[in-house]
């Protein structure tokens, strides 16, 4: 039986100059959605490409002194560049100016004109560049487009026009009958009220004022609208109209045209209504995501405000990026970037969460069993739950998968990858280690942890290129340990190899030194750094428990700044909704100091009551979860476990006393 097939589009490009963030965004959603289908089995098609035509592109190019192919030829190679840095997986890279593409569109205007859908007559109107799109004069907003907001130039010409009217009541009830056509449901909403119920108007889809587009065959002053030549591309690349379309026949039509915003009506009104004209079947969906925005609006070169994917990559690593991205916005909503929100991420989730989990297990393995597991070993308390939930995210996380849904599968992989961490917590490996009888029990836990890792590592496949081989190498999971079924199996993993511990897979980054390197080449949608940035740092400390892990030398004038304090605890009390924060107040000489600080895994309040301990006293307050922080206690972190054991001193002393 042949295989079953998914087809997935990119919007193609405009090859106007580099890409910046924003369009990484749609292009690594769709790369995450074509490899997650590939490992289900599926035979995947997943197309991007480039939108080369237009008088946009013919202006840019004259302002580079260049003709508009070489020019986009340029950009082009650029644009190839920055997928294959991204590990893309498009099937095709189609662009506008392949001969094939500018066969098939000029059919498609040949049919369209053949069957009475696309006629000849006077276009007068307003037309925004930037946009290549029409308006009418009731449709511009204050004189200016309706989409961007920038100027629009009148425009009369004899153009043809597609008979979009024709299609309005066909297109009303597809919208109506499918409420997944179009996805998020609000842009179905839009759709409807905004465009289609108050009724289409025929679309101009030709131009004689520039020569940069696709002559018209049978009247070739006119050259091809740029939308219904870069629509076609969904098509034209499957060989539609051509001597081989078996492409075509495989893959059309399209489980799902993956688009912003801003194009979604290109895509579920002019797109639908041409292929009703054409007599095709219509994509299954067409699912409109939201933008990556700075602080000002959105990512835009005119504006400046644009974020270098390349740069963040060279920074802090593929996986990384590609994960903030999918995880930080729920997809179809806007989502602000802030270098101070990736390095978090990239801090608390992957850092602390999975690369610690990974290293703490690996570590253990070796220590306690030098690298080799002796079989599965021994059942006992908490495995059943973690056997539970981590045998419940596959389907989890396919449903999600499957409605696109990357920032929630993500978090329910992070759900289980925290349980698994508290796993460690629950057992205490290292108690066991302390008693030779409980050896078995010992190994017991270290093959569910790492059983754990390797269905955890499987499901990151889509979204990480990297890190589960990096995982896999680390735990010497074997290949046939890891296919896509397997994530929903327990006792796969057979400890014939010994483990070998590698690099870290996530360093953690130092958020104070790496934001100051950042403003200076990456802008910023965040506050001033003392105000509301300057309190969320302090918070994902206090949340991480310790600080920052950077071991450079500082002078003695430096430590001095320092106001290090015996302090001692006077009563402790859990922070509402965290399981990770405790609020103190604390006894400093003949003051009294309210502390918030990131121990609540490690000690219960009436543990720490009592306790006399380290206060930096100086440290600038902060608000955590909206409660005042006068300073932070110190703590240190086991290498091995990750454990926070607190600083005390080894004598009674006076609380107040300074600590040097
Ligand atoms: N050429 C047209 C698409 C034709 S498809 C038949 C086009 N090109 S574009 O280069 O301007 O944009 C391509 C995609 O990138 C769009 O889906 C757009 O929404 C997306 N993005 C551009 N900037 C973005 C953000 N800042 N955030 C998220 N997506 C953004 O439109």
């Amino acid at each position: 039986m042949s295989k079953k097939t998914y087809y997935i589009t990119t919007p193609i490009y405009y090859p106007s100059g580099k890409l910046h963030i924003g369009h990484s965004y749609t292009t690594v959603a769709a790369d995450a959605m074509a490899r997650y289908k590939r490992l289900q089995g599926y035979d995947v098609m997943f197309l991007t490409g480039t939108d080369e035509h237009g008088q946009k592109i013919q202006r840019v190019a004259a302002e580079n002194g260049m003709t508009p192919k070489q020019y986009v030829d340029h950009i082009v190679s650029g644009i190839k560049d920055l997928w294959g840095m991204m590990k893309i997986t498009y099937d095709k890279f189609i662009r506008t100016t392949d001969e094939d593409h500018i066969a098939t569109v000029q059919k498609i205007f040949k049919a369209l004109y053949e069957k009475g859908d696309i006629y000849k007559s006077e276009y007068e109107g307003w037309y925004c560049t930037p946009c290549e799109s029409f308006w009418t004069e009731t449709q511009l907003v204050d004189g200016m487009c309706p989409d961007c907001g920038r100027s629009v130039e009148k425009t009369r010409e004899e153009s043809y026009f597609f008979r979009l009217s024709k299609y309005q009541d066909r297109l009303i009830k597809l919208m109506e009958d499918n409420p997944d056509f179009i996805q998020p449901a609000s842009r179905r909403n839009e759709m409807l009220n905004n465009f289609l119920r108050p009724g289409l108007e025929d679309l101009c889809v030709s131009r004689t004022s520039f020569n940069w587009g696709i002559p018209v065959t049978f009247d070739e002053k006119h050259v091809v609208y740029v939308w219904i030549d870069a629509l076609s591309n969904y098509i034209s690349a499957l060989g539609y109209l051509s001597d081989n379309d078996e492409a075509f026949r495989r893959y059309w039509p399209a489980d799902v045209h993956l688009v912003g915003k801003e194009i979604v009506r290109f895509h579920t009104i002019i797109w639908p209504a041409m292929l009703m004209a054409l007599d095709l079947p219509l994509p299954r969906q067409v699912f409109g995501h939201g933008w990556l925005v700075l602080e000002g609006g959105k990512m835009s070169k005119s504006k400046g405000n644009v974020v270098d994917p390349v740069i963040l990559i060279e920074k802090y690593g593929l996986d990384a990026i590609r994960y903030f991205l999918l995880r930080e916005v729920p997809f179809g909503a806007d989502g602000v970037f802030s270098n101070e929100a990736l390095i978090s991420r990239i801090n608390s989730d992957l850092a602390n969460d999975l690369g610690n989990l990974v290293s703490r297990t690996v570590a253990m393995i070796k220590k306690y069993f030098d690298g080799l597991l002796p079989g599965q070993g021994e059942e006992g308390e908490f495995d059943a739950d973690l056997k539970k939930e981590l045998l419940a995210l596959k389907p989890k996380a396919e449903e999600l998968m499957d409605n696109l849904q990357f920032s929630l599968a993500l978090a329910d992989i992070w759900k289980a990858i925290s349980r698994t961490n508290k796993y460690i917590d629950e057992t205490m490996p290292w108690v066991l280690a302390k008693d030779e009888s409980k050896e078995g029990r010992l190994a017991g836990v270290l093959y569910n942890l790492a059983e754990s890792i390797r269905i955890v590592s499987i499901l990151l496949q889509p979204f990480m290129p990297e890190t589960p081989k990096k995982i896999w190498e680390q735990l010497s999971i074997d290949d046939e340990e890891t296919s896509w079924e397997l994530a929903g199996q327990w006792g796969v993993y057979k400890p014939t190899r010994p483990v070998s511990p590698g690099e870290i897979i996530f360093p953690r980054i130092d958020m104070e030194k790496e934001l100051e390197s950042l403003s200076s080449i990456i802008p910023d949608s965040g506050k001033d750094e003392s105000g509301e940035k300057g309190h969320k740092k302090q918070e994902a400390q206090a949340e991480k428990g310790s600080a920052s892990g950077d071991t450079s030398q500082i002078s003695i004038e430096e430590f001095a700044k320092l106001d290090l304090r015996v302090a001692k605890v006077l009563s402790a009390e859990r922070v509402e909704k965290s399981d990770k924060l405790l609020k103190l107040r604390l006894q400093v000489g003949a003051e009294e100091k309210q502390v918030v600080s990131g121990i609540a895994q490690y000690y219960s309040p009436e543990e720490i009551e009592g306790k006399t301990l380290i206060l930096v006293a100086n440290l600038k307050p902060a608000r955590i979860r909206g409660i005042e922080s006068q300073g932070m206690i110190l703590a240190a972190t086991d290498e091995t476990e990750g454990r926070l054991t607190l600083v005390t001193v080894d004598k009674d002393i006076s609380s107040g006393s300074k600590v040097s």
